[in-house]
């Protein structure tokens, strides 16, 4: 064995005629990659770690330590690796076992979060997947194994030191969790070679140290928490006015239509249709005044038409995927179309130039779709060049590069990036945030909308949501006022349905229901800026918005496959009725809890709880504070009286964040960050930890949790 650093800070171990390259970029990261590993394409240049490394050989083991990590490598490059001084990786061989030739596995029995929106439980043992971008239309089950994003990345959890893993490599990837083999974890890849990062420490910290060095979901415009409306397709400006007359009669709050493919010329990107969409830019502004944002959807595939200026410039100047030299053609939306090489950059600065001229119109998001890319003639061959990259290696990159793209294209018109994509991989979400594709109407569905979103979370995308109400097939009137009130803590609240299903918008429905949804709708209102304050920390320091009980309570054994409850930060708890005709469900509180509707208080274990339609079981914890506006607020604005909802149980605390709401300023230091603490010894203390504008707040009222005016002053 020997082990040798090298000028660029990574240790060359090599032993028997065999080599891997070992670094550390974080003190709780081990980087391991084949010598030839080409460099990454997600994450930046790293800066390694080398002080306070020590490195040696040990007999026939090569040994390095960091002051966290201890890792052993053996003759044969076995790997073991202690975290404090606790195993957390036994044995894993870092070369191949003969049978699974590009690839590795590792000894584990511990439970499986992570890989994104994957079907099945929150907990992924017994399962396996496939990780290559598809277009699913049909009903996503437990064993669909693809479905449109594909991040490779998971974690193995323990309640002391727990770890991720993430496989740096583009092409299809496989995942095994204890499914063949039961104390094994396995995965591999089509491709490529191996290229993988360890991160430990606790849940949170694995996923703050994964996402340090992937990116982070950015804060999104304000707008985009409150209520959003869309269907295939609000086909002209009249039918989205009828939209917004409808909310507005039924009394219900309203910020953000989508307009699907019909508002386009013959589905060509970057185009309006100007019979049904005329003069489009004095349309925005003044439904931008009313607080409406329109946000258009992009589809990924180009329509193959001479005269196109899209099409045109991309033939002129070699913007599009070819096969053996020629521009490659599939079918998609616009009929013949072609395929922008996002990962060339040459071809992202071109299109930046789109988006950015195309938001100037007057739109405030863009909503990228059938980026996997989706094709209908079959799909796209193997050895199609994507700038440089063949569709093998680039195919699950796609999105992320066309996200890229669009993300530069705000930059450029200096507005703060809201891009919600249907496809992406690990790291995507620093450029957009995510729904999970073409999901149907049906129960199954909203069960699976809960695992899914939580694993989302936990794999580095903050900012996510579904079609509420269901995408595919007819809804219910009850199911989509179910999905109203289990969608409380999803950052994107967007109701979205398929052409030729029934309407889903809720002033349609009949009273019972519409007054469900009216009341989850304003009771989302009420959580916007505990949502705008996480999703400030999940930008800020790696946390995440939405979540699994596990992530705030590790040491309950009860936590760790709750496939039924959901959390916000740290606060709040939402056990959603997820059945039809439920009158009562049974919900787990792994403490005590108080209920948001009437302040009584659950005690710690599992408790009945009744939810009938329009009664949603909605706790906050003990010994919290949380912020809410005015009571039945309708607007997204920053409170200017902050309600203070105290448990009066103890010392409580909580951070506030506010800032202009757009643009991006905040990234600059325009925004006041507070901390916030009530106990009955020292009373209520507002601390601003930071302070960049003048504050919105005027006014302070403390509360309790049955709504009783325990203090009011002004700020
Ligand atoms: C895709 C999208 C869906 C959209 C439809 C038409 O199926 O996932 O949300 O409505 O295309 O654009």
């Amino acid at each position: 064995m020997e082990i040798t650093l090298l000028p660029n800070g990574e240790y060359r171990l090599a032993s028997m005629g065999k080599e891997a390259l070992f670094s550390f970029p974080l003190p709780t990261c081990i980087h391991l990659r084949e010598p030839d590993a080409k460099p990454s394409r997600l994450i930046g240049k790293l800066i390694l770690l080398n002080d306070e490394i020590t490195y040696r050989v040990e007999g026939e083991d090569a040994v390095i330590e960091t002051p966290f990590l201890r890792v052993e490598v053996d003759k044969d490059l076995r790997l073991k690796a202690f975290f404090n001084g606790e195993t957390v990786l036994e044995e894993a061989p870092f070369l191949p076992k003969e049978e699974e030739k590009g690839g590795m596995s590792l000894k584990s029995s511990r439970p499986v979060y992570g890989l994104g929106d994957k079907t099945g439980p929150l907990d992924k043992r017994g399962y396996s997947y496939i990780n290559w971008n598809s277009d699913v239309p049909e009903a996503h089950v437990d064993t669909t194994p693809s479905l449109y994003k594909s991040i490779n990345f998971f974690l193995l959890f323990d309640g002391g030191a727990s770890m991720g893993v993430f496989l740096d490599n583009s092409c299809k990837t496989r995942f095994d969790f204890n499914k063949t083999v039961k104390d094994e974890v396995r995965f591999s890849f089509d491709g490529g070679t191996k290229d993988v990062y360890f991160f430990f420490g606790s849940l949170p910290e694995v996923i703050a140290a994964y996402t340090a060095l992937l990116g982070r979901s950015p804060l999104p415009p304000r707008f985009s928490l409150g209520a959003q409306q869309s269907r295939w397709s609000y086909g002209s400006k009249e039918d989205v006015e009828k939209v917004i007359a409808g909310y507005k009669k039924a009394g219900l709050p309203l910020t953000t239509i989508y307009l699907d493919i019909d508002y386009m010329d013959h589905f060509k990107d970057f185009t309006v249709n100007e019979e049904t969409f005329p003069d489009i830019r004095n349309w925005l502004a003044e439904k931008k005044k009313e607080g409406i944002h329109i946000i258009p959807i992009i589809d990924a595939g180009v329509k193959a038409e001479v005269g196109y200026r899209v099409y045109d410039e991309g033939i002129a100047d070699h913007h599009f995927c070819t096969l053996n030299g020629e521009v490659y053609h599939n079918e998609v939306w616009p009929g013949d179309s072609v395929f922008p090489a996002f990962p060339e950059v040459g071809t992202r600065i071109w299109w930046s130039m789109y988006v950015r001229d195309f938001l100037r119109f007057g739109f405030d998001g863009i909503w990228n779709d059938m980026n996997e890319p989706a094709s209908f003639k079959g799909p796209l061959p193997l050895n199609v060049d994507m700038g440089g990259i063949p569709h093998a290696e680039a195919h699950n990159l796609y999105a992320h590069y066309m996200n890229q793209a669009t993300h530069m294209g705000f930059l450029a018109a200096q507005k703060r990036p809201y891009i919600v994509t249907r496809a992406g991989c690990a790291g995507t979400q620093r450029f957009a945030a995510t729904w999970t594709g073409d999901n149907q109407s049906t129960w199954d569905h909203l069960r699976l909308m809960i695992p899914q979103l939580c694993n989302l979370s936990l794999s580095g995308f903050a900012c996510a949501g579904v079609d509420i109400g269901g995408f595919g097939g007819d809804s219910t009137p009850e199911l989509i006022a179910r999905w109203a009130e289990a969608s409380l803590f999803n950052p994107i609240y967007r109701n979205h349905s398929a052409i030729h299903t029934l309407p889903q918008e809720p002033y349609l429905l009949e009273e019972e229901e519409f007054l469900a949804y009216k009341n989850a709708l304003m009771i989302r209102y009420q959580l916007i800026p505990s949502l705008y304050t996480a999703l400030f920390e999940a930008e800020s320091a790696g946390k995440i918005a939405l979540g699994p009980l596990i992530y705030n309570f590790p040491k309950d054994e009860r936590a760790k496959n709750e496939n039924t409850e959901l959390m916000l930060g740290e606060q709040w708890l939402l056990a959603p009725a997820l059945f039809p005709g439920q009158q009562s469900r049974s919900v787990y509180f792994p403490c005590a809890f108080y209920r948001y509707s009437d302040g009584q208080r659950f005690k710690k274990g599992d408790q009945l709880v009744p939810c009938p339609l329009g009664n949603i079981p909605l706790f906050q914890r003990e010994q919290s504070v949380v912020v809410l506006p005015q009571k039945k607020e309708k607007h997204i604005d920053f409170p200017t009286v902050l309600r203070l909802r105290w448990t009066e149980d103890g010392l409580a605390k909580t951070l506030y964040y506010e800032d202009e709401g757009e643009g991006l300023g905040y990234q600059k230091g325009e925004y006041n960050l507070f901390e916030i603490s009530v106990s009955k010894e020292d009373g209520l203390a507002i601390v601003p930890l930071h302070q960049g504008m003048k504050s919105h707040i005027q006014e302070i009222v403390l509360e309790s949790v049955t709504g009783e005016i325990l203090l009011k002053k002004a700020y």
